[in-house]
């Protein structure tokens, strides 16, 4: 019997973005060393770093990849893989307000439908969607481990929970 061996090599060459990488303010290139500092190893920081310039610059834009792919010594390609990975890293823009509705199976059985529906209309757009003053972004998502209060969304950093087209409205009508 024998063992066939692959051998992974990383990419040799460096993606060319065709961009110079994102530039930031002393305060934030400060909170940055200060994650940096959290960690043996550089490349675990990634997740916060992302994070601060997904803050700064609204999403995760080719400057920014760069920049923290030039920060954290690693292949753009690597910044990518996990920026795709996560959905709360945006790689294209997004509203102020992004309102993720749980479609999975509780929240499903408990009205996420009607919820979707009656986000839609309230915003004017269908998930996947922002609206054209950049305020609201939809998504549908899966389980965000909140089932025994179905249904709910996440809004931006928050849950809101046991929804009704009541409470949505409360919700989303005392946004600044
Ligand atoms: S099914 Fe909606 S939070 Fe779990």
């Amino acid at each position: 019997m024998s063992t066939q061996v692959v051998n992974i090599q990383p990419l040799s060459q460096p993606v060319d973005l065709g961009v110079e990488p994102a530039t930031f303010s002393p305060e934030v290139e400060a909170e940055i060393d200060a994650h940096l500092a959290k960690y043996p190893v550089m490349r675990s920081a990634i997740l916060p770093l992302m994070f601060i310039v997904q803050r700064e610059r609204g999403y995760l834009d080719p400057p920014g990849v760069l920049y923290l792919a030039n920060r954290l010594k690693l292949r753009v390609t690597d910044i990518w893989e996990v920026a795709t990975f996560y959905s709360m890293i945006h790689t294209s823009p997004i509203g102020k307000y992004h309102i993720q509705i749980c479609r999975t199976l509780s929240c499903k059985i408990r009205g996420a439908g009607k919820i979707i529906e009656y986000c839609s209309q309230k915003l004017g757009i269908k998930p996947g969607e922002t609206t054209t003053d950049g305020r609201f972004t939809l998504s549908e998502v899966e389980c965000l481990g909140s089932c025994g209060t179905a249904p709910m969304f996440q809004l931006n950093f928050d849950y809101h929970e046991n929804l009704t087209p009541e409470k949505i409205d409360q919700v989303l009508d005392a946004l600044p």
